[in-house]
């Protein structure tokens, strides 16, 4: 899909936001990756954030992307981690922090469309590896979203 495509299918005065805020960087044989940030259960529209649009050469991690997005947009993509051997483990984004007393952890999810508040993602959308182990191989849809999905007790 192209980006132009994804434009189109968010009503334009999103649109017009979304191409403010890309973070376009040509480079030939790059890959554009799409990033979303929901707070739980606000989705990112009703705080402010739209997705965002980066284009990152191949080989690049979702790390990347992050370190990207955060760089043209502190205040809704900014971010603090905690290091571990598999890479950064994310504790907030934009201000907002997860939080363990509730559940409540920032998730990562890999989707085939945008991310839509009335029809979220479930467990199986959840990202296979850490932010710096999954590499961007294809036009990907990302969504990070603050919910106790990933930890919840079984019932
Ligand atoms: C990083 O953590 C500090 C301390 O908890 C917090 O004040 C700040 O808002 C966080 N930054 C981001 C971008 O989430």
């Amino acid at each position: 899909m192209s980006i132009s495509k994804r434009f189109f299918k968010v009503n334009e005065m999103k649109s017009a936001i979304i191409l403010l805020l890309s973070c376009h960087i040509s480079i030939a044989l790059a890959e554009n990756v799409a990033y979303h940030v929901w707070n739980n259960p606000i989705p990112e529209k009703a705080v402010g954030n739209p997705g965002q649009t980066c284009s990152v050469p191949k080989g690049k991690t979702f790390g990347d992307v992050m370190d990207l997005a955060a760089l043209k947009n502190p205040q809704g993509y900014g971010f603090n981690f905690t290091r571990f051997d598999f890479g950064r483990m994310i504790t907030s984004i934009g201000g907002v922090s997860q939080d363990p007393g509730n559940g409540l952890y920032w998730m990562l999810f890999q989707l085939d469309d945008e991310p839509k508040p009335e029809n979220p993602p479930t467990r199986k959308n959840l990202a296979s590896y850490g932010v710096d182990g999954m590499i961007i191989e294809r036009d990907d849809i990302f969504l990070f979203w603050l919910t106790n999905m990933g930890h919840a007790s079984p019932k």
